[in-house]
């Protein structure tokens, strides 16, 4: 297992949309588990393909307190979404900002196992958010796009000064 490097919003790579897994082999299996590996030792809750510039749809979660519940996600589809909720939310792509998006409050999600078995997930509160965040990846968008263009622009000037910082 590997540690993936995580590319860091505005990279103009988190806006690419994802394609679709056409066949889970041994790639995508080492892929799932070196995405996991490196969302535990961020930590994260949940990390998509893209954001390891890997441009397919698989995603990972896990929103649980005990850090247990892993689920990996192939070609993950949204088939009912219902409700609202207001969540702070953080992403590894853009460290140190959290701020409130609105989400479904119960997502129930579609998607193959890493045994190309079809599964479903129904899911609320964090775990729904997490979902929607990830998925949001994968359609090359990222959860600060969700806020207004004055806190957009924020965030861009305070990621390119600790950029400098760290440079
Ligand atoms: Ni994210």
């Amino acid at each position: 297992m590997s540690l993936l490097p995580i590319l860091r919003f505005p990279d103009p790579r988190l806006k690419k949309v994802a394609a679709p897994v056409a066949r889970i082999d041994d790639g995508i299996r080492r892929l799932a588990r070196d995405m996991a590996e490196t969302m535990y030792e961020a930590p994260g809750i949940g990390l998509a393909a893209t954001q390891v510039d890997v441009h397919l749809r698989l995603i990972v979660v896990d929103a649980s307190e005990t850090k247990d519940q892993l689920l990996v996600l192939i070609n993950p589809a949204i088939e009912v979404q219902e409700g609202s909720q207001k969540c702070e939310e953080g992403c590894l792509s853009v460290p140190g900002i959290y701020d409130r998006v609105e989400r479904a409050e119960h997502v129930v999600v579609r998607y193959l196992d890493l045994d190309g078995s079809e599964q479903t997930v129904d899911a609320s509160g964090l775990l729904a958010v997490c979902l929607q965040h990830e998925m949001d990846h994968l359609q090359g968008r990222v959860f600060v796009e969700h806020l207004s263009q004055l806190k957009q622009l924020r965030i861009r000037n305070k990621l390119a000064k600790q950029a400098r910082i760290t440079a």
